[in-house]
């Protein structure tokens, strides 16, 4: 008797050791963007910038839709130049990658100086036509994990 409930009571260890898990999955696997390496403090301030962007082209958009140059302005101001990250972040993102983040930004304070006065809705689609564009040239190029 004492022989099986041995085996079960190793079995049951190393299970819930994790000892005879599969090894997790790499999540990067065939990924083949560039993988910039940043410290947790520095990925999440890069991250939160994203999703600040994502919110001015969905105030951008919103504003289309409702003819509100206002809010436009706003949401366009929001992820100006003067809302990105860090400086401190330079040191530790690749030049290609700071051109498209300063370009990305620029186009947003320009689209909130031309909201501010006259501005046709095409013209915003095609602001938001190149912004996206360089949304899509760094996605396609880098990733970030961590250091
Ligand atoms: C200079 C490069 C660059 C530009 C420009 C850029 N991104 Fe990103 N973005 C990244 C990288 C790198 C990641 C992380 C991707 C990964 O690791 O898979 C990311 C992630 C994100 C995420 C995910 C955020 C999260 O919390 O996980 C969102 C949303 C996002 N970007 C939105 C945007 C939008 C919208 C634009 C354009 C207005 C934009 N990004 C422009 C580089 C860029």
């Amino acid at each position: 008797m004492a022989a099986p409930r041995r085996r079960i009571a190793i079995a049951l260890c190393l299970a819930l050791t994790g000892a005879c898990r599969p090894p997790a999955p790499d999540p990067s696997a065939g990924d083949t963007r560039q993988a910039i390496a940043l410290p947790p403090e520095a990925r999440n301030a890069v991250l939160s910038e994203m999703r600040t962007m994502l919110g001015s082209l969905n105030g951008i958009l919103t504003g289309l839709a409702t003819r509100d140059t206002a809010a436009i302005h706003r949401a366009a101001a929001a992820s100006g130049l003067a809302m990105a990250a860090d400086p401190a972040l330079e040191k530790l993102l690749p030049d290609q990658f700071l051109t498209w983040g300063v370009q990305t930004h620029r186009q947003f304070d320009d689209l909130a100086a031309a909201a501010a006065s006259d501005i046709t809705p095409d013209s915003v689609v095609a602001r938001l036509s190149r912004i996206t564009q360089l949304c899509v040239s760094c996605h396609a190029t880098y990733r970030l994990t961590l250091r």
